[in-house]
């Protein structure tokens, strides 16, 4: 797979590929993921990307001139499944998004700065538009990055426990049932009998009903 993220602000997101299972799926060839930055592709003397708002009001906006000859750069080397846009506006990511978009070979992401990008890179370019909540952040920079970092854990091999990405939390529809490790007591506190008995049915039982009792108490949206 290969991730292409066009920003005004790539520092943003460097480290975060750089490390963890992002990192480790770079390295190993499963995703190639390619930071652009956007004053490369400003025709202006002080590579500047941004303009003011035809009609006034606070804020710049990312213009036309720079994103479009970035995307035209991208799309001349390879066709993209889907070109996103992280905004507000958009649908709200979810485990299932991620799952769909881990099965694209090629993802562009456009992150907005300031006060958005021009509307008709929207109209011309963008497939899809994503949000990651209901917050407004300064940037799409951090959208990006859990985007990808989601897209990137489901792709076969990227975690060394191959079985793991499938019992994360919501994959199944429910939340991840709780976790232990060593010392089985500490100050008191003992870990589940069940999780130490070795028995393999009555385990699985055990995080199933687990499950279901976090997904009712902290999401009961979920079993709907
Ligand atoms: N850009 C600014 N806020 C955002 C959000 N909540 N989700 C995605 N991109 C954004």
């Amino acid at each position: 797979m290969r991730i292409d993220i066009i920003s005004v602000v790539p520092a943003l997101m460097s480290s975060f590929f750089e490390h963890s299972i992002c990192k480790r799926a770079i390295q190993s060839g499963l995703v190639d993921v390619q930071l652009h930055d956007l004053h490369d592709y400003s025709s202006k003397k002080f590579r500047q990307v941004d303009d003011y708002p035809f009609g006034g009001g606070a804020g710049m906006v990312i213009a036309i001139e720079p994103l479009s000859t970035c995307l035209d750069h991208l799309l001349a080397q390879r066709s993209y499944q889907d070109i996103i846009f992280l905004s507000p506006d958009g649908q709200c990511f979810n485990q299932s998004m991620a799952n769909q978009l881990s099965l694209s070979e090629n993802l562009l992401f456009i992150c907005g700065h300031y006060k958005g990008i021009d509307e008709r890179i929207r109209e011309k370019y963008v497939t899809k538009e994503i949000s990651i909540g209901d917050y407004v952040l300064s940037g799409g920079e951090l959208a990006a990055a859990v985007c990808a970092d989601a897209i990137i854990r489901l792709l076969p091999g990227a975690i060394g426990d191959e079985s793991s990405a499938l019992t994360d939390s919501f994959q199944d529809g429910l939340l991840a049932p709780p976790v232990y490790t060593r010392p089985a007591s500490f100050r008191g506190m003992n870990v589940p009998d069940v999780l130490l008995s070795g028995h393999e049915k009555n385990i699985e039982a055990w995080r199933h009903e687990q499950s279901v009792k976090r997904t009712q108490e902290r999401r009961p949206d979920l079993l709907q």
